[in-house]
């Protein structure tokens, strides 16, 4: 079957993951309305194409935090790679690395921070910290991370609990991974993390706690609102993820896209401002991009690509799918402004 968009290497996983594994990936929180809504938003927008620019060059390049990648969308932090490929986050690691992207690597992951560096040496990758309840695991893991040569550290915040994936429950979803060969490694990771020990206690003050720890910069993931963003701007992170978890935690909070506006008015630049949830085709990328953000990630279509085991190809599909920038009139990624979309009828 050739694989022409990411709704191919979606149906690609759907058909060969085993069922328990699908529904892991693909769940959301409850009623999965804010997961859906995740897409849908981005069918709301409309473009305001512009004509006559000179398309002969196309430049998609920009910078994270003073960093360049080629393109500007990064692979959002996803627990579990070996339950789509045996080499797990080694696979997503050397993809990112190929195509010279960012690569937010999860606290859930099921290979070690040091093999993830060893077999992909010159990626740019941020780590993405859970806050374990005994904060020496949490400290002792930062410096790993740092020791391996991350470049950022990418706060969790929209996770006291974990939300209430149904068929994750039907599934006995946590009870099955315990059974996979080395099961207990991947219910654990590699951190000794299981998923009920993160601290729900977590708050504001642990942003310096994290601060005092470490000198990469921190970036917040998990932000909704004008409110909060300000408070972490306040606080002193270098970055925001604006996200919801791809709809898995909060059921009924807004698409991400149509909370990026109110949050890129309120930071005014003071730090960047990132998107995740629902991006799945190249015009996506450009109306989020369009609204404010710097860079945009993937969290699903990573996974389905990994199964598919062609990273690099499901790369390449979203370079390619910036030809629809041509079409807009637009021919770099410092040229996208909000200008391109009718932000009135959102
Ligand atoms: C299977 C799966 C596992 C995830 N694991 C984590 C995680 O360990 N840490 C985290 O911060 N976010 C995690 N997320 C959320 C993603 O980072 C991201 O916010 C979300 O998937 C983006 O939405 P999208 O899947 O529509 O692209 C996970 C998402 C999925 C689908």
């Amino acid at each position: 079957m050739p694989m022409i968009c990411l709704s191919d290497f979606e149906a690609y996983a759907k058909k060969h993951l085993s069922k328990t594994t699908w529904d892991f990936f693909a769940a959301g929180a409850d009623e999965c309305c804010t997961r859906d809504e995740n897409l849908l938003a981005y069918k709301r927008i409309r473009f305001r194409p512009r004509i006559l620019r000179d398309m002969s060059v196309m430049d998609t390049r920009t910078t994270l935090l003073g960093t360049e990648i080629s393109f500007p969308v990064g692979i959002a932090p996803t627990g579990f790679h070996r339950l789509a490929w045996p080499d797990g986050e080694k696979s997503t690691a050397r993809a990112a690395e190929a195509m010279n992207t960012c690569y937010i690597t999860s606290t859930f992951s099921t290979c070690t921070v040091e093999e993830i560096a060893a077999v992909a040496p010159n990626g740019f990758r941020w780590f993405q910290l859970y806050i374990h309840c005994n904060r020496a695991l949490s400290e002792r893991l930062v410096r790993r991370v740092e020791a391996a040569g991350f470049q950022g550290l990418v706060l969790t915040a929209d996770l006291p609990y974990t939300g209430k994936r149904r068929d994750d429950i039907r599934n006995n979803f946590q009870h099955r991974l315990t059974k996979l060969p080395g099961g207990a490694r991947l219910l654990c990771s590699e951190y000794g993390l299981l998923p009920n020990s993160i601290d729900p206690s977590i708050n504001w003050n642990d942003i310096y706690w994290l601060q005092s720890l470490t000198r990469l910069p921190i970036i917040l993931k998990g932000i909704l609102t004008k409110e909060d963003a300000d408070l972490a701007v306040r606080h002193g992170v270098q970055g925001i993820i604006v996200s919801n978890h791809g709809g898995r935690q909060l059921d009924g909070g807004p698409a991400t896209i149509d909370a990026l506006i109110e949050i890129v008015d309120t930071v005014q630049d003071r730090v960047e401002v990132y998107l995740d949830g629902g991006i799945r085709t190249g015009s996506d990328v450009l109306k989020a991009l369009a609204l404010g953000a710097k860079c945009v990630f993937l969290g699903r279509p990573a996974l389905w690509g990994l199964t598919y085991k062609v990273n690099e190809e499901t790369w390449g599909l979203y370079v390619h799918s910036f030809s629809c920038s041509q079409t807009l009139g637009c021919h770099s990624v410092s040229g996208i402004g909000r200008n391109l979309v009718q932000v009135s009828k959102l």
